[in-house]
């Protein structure tokens, strides 16, 4: 299995790419505002797991929030460090970055709310690794502590070999990147691993520079899915107690159509 964990480690073009492409796409999900809300309601030290670039990170600290954000891509993190360092002193001093993996970490404090925005839960893969993720979680809650996370509700002709999703489907119109370079995304599913509930994406991005040259980047990497029940199973499992589960980022109730699933659990 190549790029494990999303390929944000090891692919640099992910990391300078991902923040004009979300910007973008996650526009209109209002998940940003979703898990500041999250951090404020709940008063204490947040530890965001997988923060990336600080999409969600930095404006949570904006909001006078303390926040540590863990990441294993060391690309995320330098973008995540050179946004932050264009911030104020204040808003710097509530942030502290490491780079770690989220299956097994240990940062010796411990947080009223673990976040995991945007599904970088879905890129741990292996059954063993997802426990070990949510026990260290578990070790870093005060108690009662929260851990919010979003994952995708599955939709089932995706899940299965459907020629529709093999082929690239253009999911973000071309963008102007700063430089004068030109940006634009499709996506595919590469294969469909029903029984082990996993599919191989690929995000590919066309480059086109201002001379005229194009290059085309392939981010491949298998993303898990988990049915409702088996998230609430595991949860309890791993010591945590479900309090709510939403369907989007407005807290509408999780139903038939809901695009996402957004677990609230709770330390036991
Ligand atoms: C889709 S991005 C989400 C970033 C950020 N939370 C956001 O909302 O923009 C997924 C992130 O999870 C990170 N990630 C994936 N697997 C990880 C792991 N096992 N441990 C730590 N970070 C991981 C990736 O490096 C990447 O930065």
């Amino acid at each position: 299995m190549v790029n494990r964990y999303g390929g944000y480690e090891n692919q640099q073009f992910v990391a300078e790419f991902y923040d004009s492409e979300y910007e973008h796409l996650r526009s209109i999900s209002k998940d940003v505002d979703f898990y500041v809300d999250c951090s404020r309601g709940t008063g204490g030290r947040t530890l965001e797991l997988g923060c990336g670039t600080g999409r969600v990170l930095i404006p949570t600290a904006i909001s006078g929030c303390e926040i540590t954000g863990l990441d294993l891509s060391p690309h995320m993190l330098t973008k995540c460090q050179e946004k932050l360092d264009e911030q104020v002193a204040e808003v710097q001093q509530r942030v502290k970055l490491i780079q770690g993996n989220m299956t097994d970490f240990k940062t010796c404090e411990t947080y009223s709310l673990v976040t995991i925005p945007f599904r970088p839960f879905q890129h741990i893969v292996d059954l063993d690794e997802q426990k070990a993720c949510l026990r260290c979680i578990n070790e870093h809650l005060i108690p009662q502590g929260k851990l919010i996370f979003d994952i995708f509700h599955p939709y089932p002709p995706r899940l299965v070999y459907n020629n529709k999703y093999a082929e690239e489907i253009e999911d973000l119109p071309e963008t102007q990147l700063p430089d004068g370079r030109k940006l634009r995304r499709t996506n595919r599913m590469a294969a469909f691993h029903r029984n082990l509930q996993y599919n191989d994406i690929e995000l590919i991005y066309y480059v086109t520079y201002p001379d005229g040259r194009e290059e085309r980047l392939v981010q491949s990497f298998p993303m898990r899915y988990f049915y409702r029940y088996e998230m609430e199973h595991l949860l309890e499992l791993c010591g945590f107690r479900v309090v709510e589960l939403f369907g989007d980022f407005e807290k509408s109730d999780f139903s038939i159509d809901s695009p996402e699933m957004i677990f609230f659990a709770e330390k036991k």
